[in-house]
């Protein structure tokens, strides 16, 4: 410093102090203002209360069209038996079945299950594989949250046809989000799930999210509805380790094992917990945040959850009740049909292809794409034969 004042002329030595005060200020300023951009950002980004959030109430049905398949019927024992052996396989049996199908007294905590979808060609199907699987389940509420600005007829036709009470919602992901990369999945919807729940002051039973695209054992359902304030499990097909699941010591959950930390306090999946809405309840603002891959972490986080409130579930987490499939997604085909459409009308492949256009399975176009053609007896000849 000193070597540096003597080489230094007077004049000099002021413009290169201001300099290096000028400098100095804007590095402190543009600190100050990174810090105030993250902390904006992060607020921006994850806010926990959106303005416009949208939650439009599509259809609703609150009767359970299923009550018949809970009746005692199922599990009448007045077949005859015939040998000592079979009596006892059909008893076996029978005792296996009633602990998939548990019988209901129409008392139960009612399960509240959470499902967000969107338009894909996958869609339906997959409703329909889900929707045949609640529709074993008594008191279940089925809220399907559907990320569109719009109802879709199609879907609705396919949820009430199950019997299941259900709500169909329309939630959109907000445009914002939609055009990243890693784009929050499931959660506009899930939130709208939440107010949902909210509005209808529902204080009693058990709120789980189950993905559209995931694999449910019917016993998780009656697991998870004596949750009391949070109850966790294994769930299988997730990252590196195939599982992710809490650790469990002398029945209670001490850790978690999770191929992927990232510095989350509850490493868990969407399907690996269920909440008592009781306990929900006391944490009005509990929400679900539009941060990709760290949904669970701070809903969890949100609704003040501590170690001691976790009760494992799926015989202390030694069972994998609900798997993390994923379906192949893939592209739309098109399908040339180069011929009047009202005329396929005379053939089953009329109504056929409504169906799957409607389900944006595939596209009919009359100048592009595969060319539609039928197959009788093993010759290949354009759909138009059958009009000539
Ligand atoms: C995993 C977790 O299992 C999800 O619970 C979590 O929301 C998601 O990661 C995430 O963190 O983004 P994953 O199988 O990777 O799920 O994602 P998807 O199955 O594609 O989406 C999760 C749910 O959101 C599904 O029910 C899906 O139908 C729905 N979804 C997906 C939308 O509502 N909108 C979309 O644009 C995409
Ligand atoms: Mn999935």
């Amino acid at each position: 410093m000193t070597a540096f004042r003597s080489s230094v002329p007077c004049r000099q030595r002021k413009y290169i102090i201001s300099a290096v005060l000028i400098i100095g200020c804007f590095g402190f300023f543009l600190v100050v203002q990174q810090t105030a951009n993250s902390a904006e950002d992060y607020e921006k980004e994850y806010p926990l209360q959106l303005e416009n959030e949208v939650l439009k109430i599509c259809n609703e049905n609150n009767i359970d069209y299923r009550k018949s398949l809970y009746t005692s019927a199922l599990y009448d024992t007045t077949d005859e038996p015939s040998t000592t052996q079979r009596n006892h396989h059909h008893h076996q049996q029978q005792q296996e079945l009633q602990m998939q199908l548990p019988l209901s007294n129409g008392t139960e905590p009612m399960i509240y299950f959470v499902t967000p979808t969107y338009p894909r060609r996958e869609q339906i199907p997959e409703i329909i594989r889900l929707g045949q699987t609640l529709m074993h389940v008594p008191r279940l509420h089925w809220i399907v949250a559907d990320d569109t600005d719009s109802c879709s007829d199609t879907l609705n036709r396919h949820i009430r046809k199950f019997g299941i009470p259900y709500t169909q919602i329309a939630s959109p992901m907000p445009e914002l989000y939609r055009a990243r990369k890693n784009a929050p999945r499931g959660v506009a919807n899930r939130r709208a799930a939440l107010n949902w729940i909210r509005q209808n002051q529902k204080k009693a039973g058990v709120l789980y999210f189950g993905d559209d695209d995931n694999t449910f054992d019917l016993k998780l359902f009656s697991e998870i509805r004596t949750t009391r304030k949070v109850s966790m499990f294994p769930v299988g097909l997730i990252g590196d380790y195939g599982i992710s699941t809490p650790i469990v010591r002398n029945g209670r959950v001490e850790a978690f094992f999770d191929s992927w930390p990232a510095k989350r306090k509850w490493p868990v999946d969407m399907a690996g917990f269920a909440v008592s809405l009781g306990y929900l309840a006391l944490s009005p603002n509990a929400t679900m945040p539009f941060k990709a891959g760290y949904e669970e972490d701070e809903f969890l986080k949100s609704i003040g959850l501590k170690m001691d409130d976790i009760e494992p579930k799926a015989h202390n987490c030694t069972e994998i009740l609900v798997w993390h499939t994923q379906t192949k997604s893939s592209k739309s085909p098109t399908v040339r049909i180069s011929m009047d459409r009202q005329k396929l009308d005379k053939l089953n492949l009329g109504a056929l292809l409504h169906q799957l256009e409607s389900m944006g399975v595939n596209h009919i176009s009359n100048t592009v794409g595969t060319i539609a053609q039928a197959i009788v007896n093993g010759n290949v000849k354009p759909l138009s034969v059958w009009f000539s």
